[in-house]
């Protein structure tokens, strides 16, 4: 088992209850019931749309910045934590087409992404699926994953407000907000 592979299923079957599907930018996803999230490799049953990504080495934090969060930062799953969104993101090719520092400057120095995320921490837990490498057709580049305490919905609602409007969404050319929730008792990572 690949244990840097996860699945997003949306259908019959999941952990988590789909409360929303909101298409932010770009084409939607179809609606369903459910989302099972497993690191499965084969497809899970009755899926009605099955989005991969795997979590990989960092690109753009420095030294500074990753010991700050690593300070900071809780792990998913937390009991109370039953609030979960996933946010799919596909990136223009004019980003692609950037050399790496040129990513790194819009990133950080004019759009103060990690800086802005800072503000969510430890409220806010997160995981960062990259799509890109995994086939040609991959509808998205990202998967973000996130949970919160419903107390908490504010924060993650204001981060995401800050993040849209920076220099780096200007190349967000696909987006898609899928709000769930998870029982309380049961568990998930
Ligand atoms: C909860 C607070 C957040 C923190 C602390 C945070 C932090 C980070 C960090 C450190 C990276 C860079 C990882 C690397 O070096 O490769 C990153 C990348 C990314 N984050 Fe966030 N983030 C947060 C919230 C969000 C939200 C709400 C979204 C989506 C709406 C988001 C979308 C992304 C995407 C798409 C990337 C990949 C960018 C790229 O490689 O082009 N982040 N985030």
């Amino acid at each position: 088992m690949n244990q840097r592979l996860w699945t997003f299923a949306g259908g019959k079957h999941g952990q988590f209850s789909i409360d929303s599907v909101t298409a932010v930018r770009g084409e939607p996803l179809p609606t369903a019931p459910r989302l099972d999230v497993t690191q499965r490799a084969d497809r899970p049953r009755d899926a009605t749309y099955v989005l991969r990504g795997v979590v990989s080495n960092e690109r753009y934090v420095n030294r500074g910045e990753k010991g700050l969060l690593v300070s900071k930062q809780e792990a998913l799953g937390r009991a109370e934590a039953t609030c979960s969104v996933l946010i799919p993101i596909k990136k223009s090719e004019a980003w692609w087409g950037l050399s790496q520092d040129e990513r790194r400057a819009i990133f950080e120095d004019q759009s103060n992404h990690i800086a802005l995320g800072m503000k969510a921490l430890p409220q806010v837990a997160r995981r960062l699926h990259h799509c890109r490498d995994l086939g040609e057709d991959a509808p998205f580049d990202f998967l973000t994953w996130f949970d919160f305490q419903p107390r908490e919905s504010a924060i993650f609602d204001d981060l995401l407000g800050a993040l849209r409007t920076t220099e780096e969404w200007q190349f967000v050319e696909r987006e898609v907000e899928i709000r769930v929730t998870r029982e309380p008792g049961t568990s998930s990572k």
